[in-house]
């Protein structure tokens, strides 16, 4: 039985942005289901005596909840790493002053964009970009270490090279450029957001390029998409190996997309507790491992690199959960990734914004 490491917590599915690539499931929890602070800090507790190192602090926008001092002092008496993921958009200097003093380890800030008009755009939020800018200037000036979370599409791909040189303004010590994940909104927003082939070459080049020139200075994480890959990527280091999701009203979840996927029952931790959900839940143990696989997986070399790739995105494509994820040229579905690059192809810019309490039309 593996040890998860870190415990993603979403203490609440409110945000001000609107990213048309929300991960967020599509049923948003409402702030009236939320756990509170005192059952976070129960299970802050259970998370490190199973072996957790590290808690992100996430959402929606974790800054959303008054009551996050509270929530992180509890993680810092269970003695875990704390990591804040925020769009930095609801900060200000007396909150973040809040946090330092509590404890806080580590900011992780997303942006949209560098240039401050696409930025604002595509987060659905006026003034967002030069807000984030401001709360990272305060994030390095209290002395936390920072890390930049690119979210890249077809639509600010090409500002890979200032997404860079902004990570290095601000002194990030790590940036993440992250690949858009189509499951969700994603999904619906794929044709407007897939990059093209051109543009994931040379942001591939850009990355080589600035790893080499910044060494030292900044570590840069990137992953190939994909939809251009050959072979899946691990998801979350395989499913119910290395980490805990737990969502705002409590349910433990293998991966933040998985209350998407049909016929689970997700442990309630409420009721549960943490080491009954990770070591024993039909939930966590259904895809762990390879027991479950089917050919090709089954009889591949790789099984127990990339265990399969993303159950999500193989149920958001190929209506099974089970199926071997289409990301592998070896999967009889491989083609659907293919067509999708087409349409893309052939699609506008136009994007639906992610909304609280309302389902994006239907694909297509
Ligand atoms: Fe991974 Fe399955 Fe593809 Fe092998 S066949 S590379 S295990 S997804
Ligand atoms: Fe759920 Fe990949 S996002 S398994």
């Amino acid at each position: 039985m593996p040890a998860p490491l870190g415990l993603l917590a979403e203490l609440t599915h409110r945000c001000p942005l609107r990213c048309p690539y929300c991960s967020n499931p599509l049923e948003l929890v409402r702030a009236a289901q939320e756990l509170d602070a005192a059952t976070w800090g129960r299970i802050f507790a259970e998370a490190a005596e199973l072996g957790v190192l590290q808690v992100h602090l996430s959402g929606g926008e974790p800054m959303a909840r008054r009551d996050l001092p509270l929530i992180l002092r509890h993680a810092v008496q269970a003695g875990l790493y704390t990591n804040l993921i925020t769009s930095g958009v609801v900060a200000d200097a007396r909150r973040l002053a809040e946090l330092v003093e509590g404890g806080l380890d580590h900011v992780q800030l997303s942006v949209q964009d560098a240039l401050p008009g696409s930025a604002d755009r595509i987060g659905g939020y006026a003034g967002g970009h030069a807000r984030k800018l401001e709360f990272a200037r305060a994030v390095r000036a209290a002395g936390l270490p920072l890390t930049l979370n690119a979210v890249v599409h077809r639509q600010n791909l090409d500002r890979l090279p200032a997404l860079i040189d902004l990570a290095l303004e601000l002194g990030c010590g790590r940036m993440e450029v992250a690949h858009v994940q189509y499951y969700g909104w994603a999904l619906r927003n794929r044709a407007a957001l897939l990059p093209t082939r051109a543009q994931l070459d040379a942001a591939t080049a850009t990355v080589a390029e600035a790893r080499e020139r910044l060494r030292g200075r900044l570590v840069i994480d990137y992953v190939v998409p994909d939809y251009y890959a050959q072979r899946p990527k691990a998801c979350m280091g395989g499913w119910g190996r290395q980490a805990i999701v737990v969502s705002p009203a409590g349910r433990a979840l293998p991966c933040h997309a998985a209350e998407g996927l049909p016929g689970f029952t997700f442990p309630d931790l409420r009721h549960t507790s943490l080491r009954e959900a990770w070591e024993r839940s039909e939930a966590f143990t259904r895809f762990r491992g390879t027991g479950w696989m089917p050919e090709p997986c089954r009889s591949c070399d790789r099984r127990e690199q990339d265990w399969g790739g993303c159950r999500c995105q193989a149920f958001a494509l190929t209506g099974d959960a089970a199926a071997t994820d289409p990301a592998c040229a070896l999967s009889p579905q491989h083609h659907l990734l293919d067509l999708a690059v087409q349409e893309a192809a052939e699609a506008t810019d136009a994007f639906t914004w992610r909304e609280m309490g309302r389902s994006p039309a239907p694909a297509g």
